[in-house]
């Protein structure tokens, strides 16, 4: 099967600024991690990356050790790109990283420049790649000096081999720092990746004051807690579940009775706003200028869709707001 594109692909995605750049990024990018890998269903992965692309999705993430196995996710999506998107690479935005672990021995982890260069070179090989968009320290290195890993990134883009950089699980404090050595360095830093959802708002306390004072976007990752801000786990847990599958990485211990009870009465509300649950997780980060892109998994095409659907209705009254501040901070 030849794939071709929706021809109105264009039509009903908003893109937003990143920061102070160039680059405009889709409301929503669809992320690698989960679904993508050597134990996950061909056939599966390729419909939702062809149902992505013809929704305005241009930004898709990787990172070397994404699969499982280690690596596979960005050889499949290599694949898909060859045999589905080669006349399509300048519509897009691929992104990779590196900072866990990826090989054995004391080059295969953390923020080496040694590590990052070695392990970039490896994923354009497996992407079948020249380059890639956005290339990411993965999380912070307490060891190596941030000086190092700051150059490591610029050394990238003077090769060619990406065309931005980011960093990902930086703190406010740590975020600053890189961001200013990387600005010395004459390498402006595109982008900060953060956990950030309804169930984990560490950012709200530094960390989106830094990066709108610097210029940076932002694009949060696990927007829907990894499944639990959705609908899915109110009756148990399903079988096809991130939670009951191995190799996920929710854990069934997150899966609390006060989670449980707080996503009911999300949910509630997310029904009076005539959305799923995913639709209004993901409406409530967009909400914020400062937030890019919303940065979502799926498992199935079908979900994809649903949470797409999150676009027609991302507006809050002052009561829904409060309303959901008053769940997520147990208020009666
Ligand atoms: N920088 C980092 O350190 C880091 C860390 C983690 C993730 N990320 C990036 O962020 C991306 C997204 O992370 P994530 O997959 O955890 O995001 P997520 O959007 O919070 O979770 C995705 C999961 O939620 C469920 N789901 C999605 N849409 C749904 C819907 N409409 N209705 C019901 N269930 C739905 C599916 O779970 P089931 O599988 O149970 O169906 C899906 O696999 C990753 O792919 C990766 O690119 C980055």
């Amino acid at each position: 099967m030849t794939y071709i594109p929706s021809a109105t692909r264009y039509q009903n995605m908003p893109y937003r600024r990143c920061g102070k750049s160039g680059i405009l990024l889709p409301a929503i990018s669809l992320g690698l991690w989960h679904n993508f890998g050597g134990v996950d269903v061909f056939e599966n992965y390729r419909k939702i990356l062809h149902l992505a692309f013809d929704s305005g999705i241009t930004h898709f993430d990787l990172a070397n050790n994404y699969g499982p196995p280690y690596g596979s996710a960005e050889e499949n999506f290599g694949q898909l790109l060859k045999k589905d998107f080669s006349a399509y690479r300048d519509e897009l935005i691929i992104s990779s990283k590196a900072g866990y672990d990826m090989w054995p021995g004391p080059y295969g982890n953390w923020g080496s420049k040694k590590y990052l260069v070695a392990s970039l070179d490896q994923s354009l090989k497996r992407m079948g790649l020249d380059y890639v968009d956005i290339f990411y320290h993965h999380r912070p290195d307490p060891e190596t000096p941030l000086e190092e890993t700051m150059s490591a990134l610029d050394l990238i883009v003077r090769q060619g081999k990406a065309l931005y950089v980011g960093i990902s699980n930086y703190k406010a404090d740590e975020a600053k720092k890189a961001i200013n050595i990387l600005k010395e360095l004459g390498t402006p830093c595109l982008i900060h990746q953060p956990k950030y959802s309804m169930f984990e708002r560490w950012v709200e306390g530094g960390l989106l004051d830094v990066l709108e004072e610097e210029g940076v976007g932002c694009i949060p990752f696990s927007p829907l807690a990894q499944g639990l801000l959705t609908n899915k786990y109110l009756n148990g847990i399903p079988q096809d579940s991130r939670a009951a599958k191995t190799t996920g990485h929710l854990q069934t211990s997150q899966i609390t009775e006060q989670n449980i009870a707080q996503v009911k009465q999300l949910n509630d509300l997310a029904v009076q706003r005539n959305q799923t649950l995913a639709q209004m997780a993901l409406a409530w980060l967009m909400k914020d200028p400062r937030v890019t892109s919303v940065l979502i998994g799926a498992s199935k095409p079908e979900q994809l869709a649903d949470s797409l659907k999150c676009l027609e209705n991302t507006s809050f009254t002052a009561d829904e707001l409060t309303q959901i501040e008053n769940i997520l901070q147990n208020k009666p």
